[in-house]
């Protein structure tokens, strides 16, 4: 039997995921596992993997798009991948992030972006950054009765205000900040909250002092559940790695390699062969070579 039997089986087995299984997991101590999808192919293949749940994360925009940041992500590029995502997956619990400028403007446009993202991109729940300047936001989204997920610590859309990718709440002050955006979060109704590049201590404190589940990036083991973004961990973004990932392949390498076979193939004659290539009955073939 194949070593993927057992993941297939479990994969038409697996119940839907919602927000209650996140909740149950973080009570039974069970890490919550989330990767970032922004296709077809890949929504799938993670989801028979069985993953708990798939983020259409903006990074779309570095690693697939090809810009210098998030910032040029816009609300059609997100909902365009997150129905191309929505169509793959079929079990885990699906997360549209918020991009740039959808929730930023006024409570009412942060209501009608995420609603955008049920009613026409096929998520189940959406994302956004920022700690007590969204409250107000998070609070209108959730009384739609939308879920939503928050994004402490490293918010990559404030790239500028932060001076760069860098970890944050490393000092005393910032730490006890996050702690409390953390906690205003919860309080203004997320179901689940990311932690991006802080202190591991900090973000294992804060996941014990709220009872929605945290999901770590760079945020060490002491968080109730992990995510990467999927092009970093199979090595298919070769711009830069950040030092918390874990690559396990090396897809870029991978996809050279094949590319360059291709080529030589196609060079050299060896591609197509005999069973590529499509046949035609020779009475056919003698018939075209008459009435031609
Ligand atoms: O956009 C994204 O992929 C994210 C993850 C890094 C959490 O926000």
């Amino acid at each position: 039997m194949s070593t993927l039997a057992p993941i297939i089986t479990s994969a038409l087995t697996r119940k839907k995921v919602t927000t209650l299984t996140f909740r149950q997991k973080k009570e039974q101590g069970e890490p919550i596992t989330m990767l970032t999808a922004y296709d077809y192919p890949t929504a799938m293949a993670v989801d028979k993997a069985g993953i708990d749940a798939i983020l259409v994360g903006d990074s779309l925009g570095m690693v697939v798009l090809g810009y210098e940041n998030t910032l040029p992500v816009t609300m059609e590029d997100m909902l365009h991948h997150s129905r191309a995502v929505a169509r793959g997956a079929k079990t885990a619990l699906l997360i549209g992030d918020m991009p740039f400028m959808s929730y930023q403007i006024s409570v009412e446009e942060a209501v009608r972006n995420a609603g955008r993202f049920l009613q026409g991109g096929g998520m189940d729940a959406v994302k956004l950054e920022g700690g007590r300047e969204r409250v107000d936001a998070i609070r209108a989204i959730t009384g739609a009765g939308i879920p939503v997920m928050g994004h402490l610590g490293l918010t990559p859309q404030s790239v500028h205000q932060l001076g760069g990718f860098r970890a944050q709440g490393k000092t005393a002050i910032a730490a006890k900040r996050l702690m409390e955006d953390a906690l205003l979060l919860e309080e203004a109704g997320c179901f689940s909250i990311v932690l991006e590049s802080v202190p591991a201590r900090l973000a294992e404190l804060i996941s014990k002092k709220i009872s929605i589940p945290t999901i770590g990036i760079g945020a060490g083991a002491g968080c109730d559940g992990q995510v990467l973004v999927t092009h970093d961990l199979l090595g298919l973004f070769d711009r830069f790695t950040p030092k918390f990932v874990k690559k396990y392949a090396s897809f870029h390498s991978e996809m050279q390699r094949a590319f360059a076979d291709f080529i030589e193939d196609v060079e050299t004659k060896r591609f197509p062969a005999q069973e590529h290539t499509v046949e035609m009955k020779d009475d056919e073939w003698e018939e075209l070579l008459r009435i031609m």
